[in-house]
């Protein structure tokens, strides 16, 4: 079980300085945070309004894409769209052997999880011709459910988004340089439902002991012992398309990675993210739920799949439809 310490605000932030090197690579994060935006219609009671997806790119000039840019993301995805394509290898997961910890945190607009800079977990393989490190889990969801994720799957959204967000550490050497550049940045997203059972990974992070510690804006909370594989699906295919961040600068440097097999997690903790506030507790309570983009067009993007749509069900067992984790087909 993990040992799990609970944080105020100043000791998170003395945890981040801390975290030395790695933590620069979270500039971009931390950059944003002081940025004014945000996604409408919740700034009632504290006064102002911050600009909402459509005026992003009118805001600031750094944001232009977000306006004009035409690889943007979340997308809705055609499944009869979906290219196969029999080269794409397996994905392929990195911890060197070791559990995975990290500061679960309420930024205000997200739940994040902020790996420690030890150990490093890299992902590869797929369409992705760079190892790209973990940088954060963020998890979107919504105030019902059935709806929440930022991506769609011919047009039916899910009741929550797990996004991983990787940067290519082989060319770059931190989010913030790699967001700017080509093949700067991977983001594999994993869908949930809302079903009787429950992902054990995510069940880690929503159970009451943990999700109650960040309640509130700025809230963390430490946790150690968590193995990342756990996330993923025993077997699944994946869907990839080049698109941008879902928020600003919205840098259309983005491979995205679509898990093509829904996790589930259980209504109670659903409901306990639902009860998340993006206000420090002085502030009156608006939840955290809603805070994804709206869809952006497609246009003449390529959508590419692993899965053949000749054999769907035969050719998803094989070893290509599994997570490899440090070198090995992950089974469970
Ligand atoms: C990220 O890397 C760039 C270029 O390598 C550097 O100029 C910048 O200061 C770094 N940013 C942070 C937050 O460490
Ligand atoms: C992650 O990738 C980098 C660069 O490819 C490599 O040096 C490092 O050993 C990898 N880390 C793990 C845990 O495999
Ligand atoms: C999620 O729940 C549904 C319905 O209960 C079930 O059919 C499905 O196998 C579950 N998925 C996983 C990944 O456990």
């Amino acid at each position: 079980m993990g040992v799990a310490a609970r944080l105020s605000a100043p000791r998170a932030l003395v945890l981040w300085a801390a975290l030395g090197a790695a933590g620069k690579a979270r500039g971009l994060g931390r950059e944003l945070l002081t940025e004014r935006w945000g996604w409408g219609a919740k700034e009632r009671g504290s006064g102002c309004s911050l600009p909402r997806p459509p005026f992003w790119g009118l805001v600031n000039a750094a944001w232009s894409l977000c306006a004009v840019g035409k690889r943007q993301s979340p997308v809705d995805v055609e499944l009869k769209r979906v290219l196969y394509d029999p080269f794409l290898p397996p994905l392929r997961l990195s911890t060197g052997g070791e559990k995975l910890r990290g500061t679960l945190y309420n930024t205000g607009r997200h739940v994040s999880f902020l790996p420690a800079p030890r150990p490093v977990v890299n992902v590869s393989g797929g369409p992705l011709l760079y190892s790209h490190r973990l940088s954060e889990l963020r998890l979107l969801f919504g105030a019902r459910d059935g709806a929440g994720s930022e991506h769609q799957i011919n047009h039916q959204g899910f009741s929550a988004e797990v996004q991983l967000i990787h940067f290519n550490q082989e060319l770059y050497g931190n989010l913030s340089a790699a967001s700017r550049g080509p093949n700067g940045l991977a983001i594999l997203s994993l869908f949930v439902n809302v079903a009787g059972s429950s992902n054990p990974f995510l069940s880690r992070l929503l159970n009451r002991d943990t999700i109650t510690r960040i309640s509130y804006k700025n809230d963390a909370y430490f946790l150690q012992d968590l193995s990342l594989e756990l996330l993923f699906p025993e077997s699944f295919g994946f869907i990839t398309y080049q698109g941008s961040l879902s928020t600003p600068p919205c840098s259309e440097t983005v491979t995205w990675i679509l898990i093509d097999r829904a996790l589930n997690i259980t209504s109670l903790q659903m409901h306990s993210l639902r009860l998340l506030s993006q206000n420090p507790p002085s502030q009156i309570f608006q939840s955290l739920s809603g805070n994804g983009r709206p869809l952006q067009p497609l246009a003449h993007r390529a959508l590419r799949g692993n899965r053949d749509p000749r054999h769907p069900e035969r050719r998803c067992r094989g070893p290509n439809y599994r997570l490899h984790v440090d070198g090995a087909p992950h089974g469970r």
